[in-house]
């Protein structure tokens, strides 16, 4: 088929612009947009008006990738363009593919648990491309000790998460899920809704984790003319918040505790009894980074006893299941992990996840390759 000088030149340029880790930053600031921050949402969105390749690239790398069980439709169509691809309704690949396809495997695009089993079943797998930023899923450390590349998808959500925590946060202290209930419930008519207890005045904000989403919701918490507080195992460059050492101190410190740190062995029931003990009976926590990092029955007995006040999860240790103790309690709120779910974001994500693998096999470098 003969292609135009124009069509040839317009599509090297779009492949350039794929093997670019560069490349979302340039497109943000060739726009003007205005983002202070190059790696934002603005910027990435913009990175996202980029047309997809349409039909097939130049030269089609030859790899086939597999995804195991859901993958965004969007990151599909676009891993579908640039290689065979591969796909099984879940992470059983023993059981869904022959040796032979599971020895043609090059990249995997996921969102699933991805255990040291399912990496030594594809003895050819060079890159792992996790969907969201948190990759406790993806055993990461099996994957480097066999030279295999693991990715996740850092920043493009950060402002979006960011939004969540505070309409939780503003959702428990001033009870806006029950006073939108009590108004569908048709009991409005009758009196007027009851005043909060809480307040979000005057209060203290302790954020656990100063890491890319701390620090967006550390802006947010500023702007409500709150003072932050942090923890994290070192202070974090750039940062003037009052930094503890100790979770135990910050907590003590604070009447809001906001956990965003990764779900792994060194957070694991970190936020315990004495922690949420020490955030105090006006207490209030908010989980929106693991829900393995709550000692969850410290949490019910805090809850139910009135050792802290109130609290918002948007994660929880065993998700989807939420136990029948967690949903008895009047003063929790708990969202279905949504705190990076909107259409722009998501896309945003399978985005990133497509185009780490498409980086991959084009140049032989992730654009974001986990540390
Ligand atoms: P990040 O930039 O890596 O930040 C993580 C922060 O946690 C860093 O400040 C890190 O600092 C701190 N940290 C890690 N381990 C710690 C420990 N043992 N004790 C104290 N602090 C510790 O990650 P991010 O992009 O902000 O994302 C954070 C997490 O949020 C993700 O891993 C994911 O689990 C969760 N998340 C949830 C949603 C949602 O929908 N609810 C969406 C996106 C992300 P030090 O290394 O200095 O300790
Ligand atoms: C996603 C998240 O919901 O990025 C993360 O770490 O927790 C969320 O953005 C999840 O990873 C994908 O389902």
């Amino acid at each position: 088929m003969l292609i135009s000088l124009e069509e040839l030149a317009s599509r090297r340029e779009l492949e350039a612009k794929i093997k670019s880790a560069a490349h979302y930053r340039r497109i943000a600031q060739s726009k003007g947009l205005p983002c202070e921050n190059p790696d934002s949402p603005a910027a990435i969105r913009a990175g996202s008006d980029t047309p997809e390749p349409e039909g097939k690239p130049l030269s089609k790398p030859a790899a086939t990738v597999l995804i195991p069980g859901w993958m965004h439709e969007h990151a599909r169509r676009m891993l579908r363009t640039h290689f065979s691809l591969v796909e099984t309704p879940d992470c059983d690949i023993h059981a869904h593919l022959s040796p032979e396809v599971r020895a043609s495997i090059r990249g995997v695009a996921c969102r699933a648990r991805i255990d040291r089993q399912f990496i030594d079943a594809l003895p050819n797998l060079e890159i792992i491309a996790s969907y969201g930023v948190g990759y406790d899923a993806v055993d990461a450390a099996y994957a480097r000790s066999k030279n295999i590349v693991v990715t996740n998808t850092p920043d493009v959500l950060n402002e979006e998460v960011a939004d969540l925590t505070l309409g939780l946060l503003i959702s428990v202290v001033r009870e806006i899920p029950k006073a939108a209930a009590f108004v569908r419930g048709g009991r409005w008519k009758a009196s007027d809704y009851p005043l909060s207890r809480l307040t979000l005045r005057n209060r203290r904000v302790g954020i656990y984790g100063m890491g890319r989403i701390g620090r967006c919701i550390a802006r947010r918490v500023e702007a409500f003319g709150l003072p932050v507080a942090y923890h994290s195992r070192r202070p974090a460059e750039g940062v003037a918040y009052d930094y503890f050492p100790s979770l135990l101190e910050l907590a003590s410190a604070v009447d809001v505790l906001i956990s965003i740190v990764p779900g792994d062995p060194s957070t694991a029931n970190s936020v315990n009894a004495e922690v949420l003990s020490a955030l105090g009976p006006e207490g209030v926590f908010i989980n929106v980074g693991r829900g393995t990092v709550v000692d969850e029955d410290a949490l019910i007995s805090a809850l139910r006893t009135g050792a802290i006040a109130a609290a918002g999860l948007d994660v929880l240790a065993d998700e989807p299941n939420v136990s029948e103790d967690l949903l008895a309690l009047d003063n929790l709120t708990i969202l279905p992990h949504i705190g990076s779910a909107s259409v722009s974001t998501r896309t945003a994500m399978a985005d990133l996840v497509a185009q780490n693998v498409i980086a991959w096999f084009q140049s032989g470098a992730a654009i974001t390759p986990v540390p």
